[in-house]
């Protein structure tokens, strides 16, 4: 056991029950050992010699000595490839039915086997299994190795598979990685993990693992994703980093699965095309309520409806205005989920009402796991709706969560779902307006990792949609299904509203049903560093609503941490204070005066960009752009760019370069190309190039594209901010609104800004008012 290792496991002994997660660890061992299938004797294959080829609609099936592989090529462009028989379907990844197989794809004869030509890929089929995807010009973007297989018993096979990518390929990706965004050359596990203790840097996995890689190379991006829920490993090679070092080797992949299907999806382009292909597979992002992009504040501790009454009224005496407050576990009856704590929360729907009159909303968070107590309604519900999961025997399973002895819903059981849907609807009666599901890797408290996981037996059964299986298929996607749970009863329950709902752990497709948040993250500056890597890389797997818990979870933050945490966040979609019951207050007052102004400022630059930050919310949903975007977007064959992890663009006008370093006043930017202005100081810098900015405390650099038509709030409504194109060019911008909530089609003005006759003027396409209050910036650098 390492040192960190004895270090949780103290802190889980003495903060997580005890003894009775003793009891709780042994007794997940004890029905592994008794349930699990021996693994027994395996048998080794490879493909083999292919001796036959057919071509099917999008493709065709080559057949090898001892496998097969189907290619196919969807409309949309996104490429399936299944051995074994793997067929897209079924999957908790796509989103309803498999795409049709575009038809003018076709299997035919290559001189190194066979090849399918499609109009962004070409993929090549060798003799001996190897597959390689190219762009349509030829250049390898990836070659598959053929793969191995190792056969067990009960029809569960291991393999693994390793893929060579370019020298300068970078991968990004595999769900929320806090040592992202760029992943380093290093072994990244497949498994959603509570880490049950805050998280930095160096902890992995986290609460969202996916077999999702985003790679980008000189040659083209592409994203590979492999379809398969079981417990695995990918094994990453970054080529760069061994470049100059004499050992000039491809960057490369090893990706190992414990059981599941080997099948995966290659989709190509640029990085827009690539996001836009994989959201239509899995899902567009749900578009929150535009309440949603406010800022939030969440407590676990509030303790009482008065404290959560002083922290409202804070907050509005200060002219501070936040848009929703989460109640914590704190707030049930004993930590049971779907209750409340009537002495100290009494009459919660007052105090929701009383509340929303003030334009805040409340939150609650769920958890999954329901306290064993015959007598209590959703127990007693549940274990009517044979709800729980089930061990091999048939006896329910029982782990530790805060209410103590606790069992699971299997969310995969779609009449589960169902029934814990219902569920919600006392959450809206009590005035919530949007949902935090929180512990749903699923977390079970256990002491010292050789006791195994925290989570649910590997053996336990799940019903997986009617084919049944075990934990170990079901565990990642067991918070996407419970996403699904709330999200489907949502629609059902309140038909006009569109559901606010975001979860912890999830999966690919995830996005479907709302977005996610950090976890527990460590106060710190590597925290608040880890903070911006998540939001980018799960943005690049197709997540683009997460955000921070601002200040980190466990700790007091200095006021300047707290500032800079601010700072950054105000510029992500989620954008959250949040703190453990012990890790002290969140409000901007608690960290003295100079630290409120700073928050004061940061505060009114997100109202005033709520405008821009909703349109990014319906472009996200529309094309699966994430809103906080790397800054090699535009420009993926900029190395120096995709280097960059510690700045980013927030939609395509800006560019936000957070001081993520502590006591720094300045920050050097690496600009993509382009002419940019210092949005506080009207400067003027040229990309490609680097440039160092002022960013004293009060200040966050932040640079505006030249040309950018910015949307942004004024007094009476929206008004349009627009920055001088530079001399001969033109700019654009696009405004998307509705009304803040329900399902009307939303109302899209376009806009483009030129230079005419010495002055700047901007045009709205199809109408001849621009229709908004126009103000021109960047003037000063620009004489006519
Ligand atoms: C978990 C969550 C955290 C929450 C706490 C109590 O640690 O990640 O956000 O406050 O549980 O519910």
């Amino acid at each position: 056991m390492d040192r960190r290792d004895l270090v949780r496991s103290l802190r889980l002994v003495g903060s997580r029950n005890g003894w009775p997660a003793v009891r709780a660890a042994w007794r997940r061992r004890r029905i592994d050992a008794r349930d699990l299938p021996a693994r027994g004797a395996e048998r080794a294959r490879v493909p083999g010699a292919a001796y036959s080829a057919e071509p099917l609609p999008g493709g065709g099936v080559v057949r090898f000595a001892q496998s097969s592989l189907r290619v196919r090529v969807a409309v949309g462009g996104a490429v399936f490839c299944g051995w074994d028989g793997a067929a897209p379907e079924p999957s908790y990844a796509l989103a309803g039915e498999c795409p049709e197989a575009d038809t003018r794809a076709v299997l035919e004869p290559d001189k190194d086997g066979w090849r399918v030509v499609s109009e962004r890929i070409t993929v090549v089929v060798f003799r001996h299994g190897a597959v390689e995807f190219r762009t349509p010009g030829g250049v390898p973007l990836r070659r598959e190795l053929p793969p191995r297989w190792w056969d067990g018993s009960g029809r569960v096979s291991r393999w693994v598979q390793r893929a060579r990518t370019p020298a300068d390929a970078v991968v990004f990706g595999l769900g929320g990685r806090a040592s992202g965004p760029r992943l380093a050359t290093g072994a990244y596990r497949l498994w959603n993990t509570d880490p049950c203790a805050p998280f930095g840097p160096g902890d992995d996995p986290l609460y969202i693992t996916m077999p999702v890689q985003f790679v980008v190379a000189d040659g083209g991006c592409h994203l590979v994703f492999h379809d398969n829920t079981w417990d695995g490993w990918v094994c990453l090679r970054d080529g760069e980093e061994g470049a100059g070092s004499g050992h000039d080797q491809p960057g490369g992949c090893e990706v190992r699965f414990e059981g599941g299907p080997l099948r995966y999806w290659v989709m190509a382009g640029s990085p827009g095309r690539v996001l836009g292909t994989w959201t239509a597979l899995t899902g567009r992002p749900a578009l929150p309520p535009r309440w949603a992009l406010g800022y939030q504040h969440a407590r676990w501790g509030f303790g009482s409806a008065q404290e959560v009454r002083r922290v409202a009224a804070g907050y509005r005496e200060r002219g501070m205005p936040v848009s929703a407050l989460h109640l914590d576990i704190d707030h049930f009856d004993g930590h049971r989920v779907f209750t409340v704590d009537r002495e100290a929360f009494p009459e919660l729907p007052l105090l929701a009402e009383e509340l929303r009159e003030d334009g805040i909303q409340l939150v609650s968070i769920v958890d999954p796991a329901v306290k064993a107590e015959p007598g209590s309604a959703v127990y007693d519900s549940g274990t009517a709706a044979d709800a729980f999961v089930r061990d091999a025997l048939g006896q329910v399973v029982r782990g530790l969560v805060w209410p103590g002895e606790t069992v699971f819903p299997d969310f995969t059981e779609p009449r589960v779902r169902r029934w814990w849907g219902g569920l919600y609807a006392e959450r809206l009666e009590q005035g919530f307006a949007g949902f935090w599901h929180d512990m749903n890797e699923p977390t079970s408290f256990t002491v010292f990792a050789r006791y195994g996981e925290s989570t649910l037996p590997d053996s336990a059964r799940h019903g997986m949609e009617g084919r049944g299986g075990d934990h170990r298929e079901a565990h990642n996607v067991y918070g996407l299904a419970m996403a699904r749970a709330g999200y489907e009863a949502l629609r059902e329950l309140r038909p006009d509203r569109r559901p606010f709902l975001f979860s912890r752990s999830g999966w690919a497709g995830m996005q479907r049903y709302g977005g996610t948040w950090s976890g527990d993250v460590a106060t710190g500056w590597p925290g608040l560093r880890a903070s911006l890597a998540l939001v980018l890389g799960l943005g690049l797997c197709g997540v683009p609503y997460s955000g921070p818990d601002v200040g980190g979870f466990h700790a007091m933050p200095s006021p300047e941490l707290y500032v800079r945490w601010w700072q950054l966040s105000a510029y992500l979609p989620f954008f959250r204070t949040h703190s453990a019951i012990e890790g002290g207050r969140r409000e901007p007052w608690e960290f003295g005066p100079q630290a409120e102004e700073c928050v004061r400022v940061a505060l009114a630059e997100r109202v005033r960009l709520l405008p821009y930050l909703y349109t990014l919310a319906h472009l996200a949903q529309r094309t699966g752009a994430p809103y906080v975007r790397p800054l090699w977007w535009h420009d993926p064959e900029d190395r120096r760019l995709r280097a960059c992890g510690d700045a980013f663009l927030l939609g395509d006008a800006l560019l936000v370069a957070p001081v993520v370093e502590q006591g720094a006043t300045t920050r050097t930017v690496r600009l993509p190309p382009g002419r940019w202005y210092d949005a506080a100081t009207g400067a003027v810098h040229r990309g490609p190039g680097q440039v160092l900015l002022a960013a004293p405390l009060d200040r966050t650099p932040v640079l505006v594209r030249a040309g950018a038509v910015l949307p942004v709030a004024v007094e009476d409504g929206i008004g349009l901010e627009v920055w001088a194109p530079a001399a001969g060019q033109s700019g654009e911008g696009v405004l998307i609104s509705d009304e803040g909530d329900g399902w009307d089609q939303p109302r899209v003005e376009r806009f483009a800004s030129r230079w005419r006759d010495g002055a700047v003027v901007v045009e709205r396409e199809g109408a001849d008012e621009v229709g908004h209050p126009v103000r021109v910036r960047g003037l000063a650098h620009n004489p006519s």
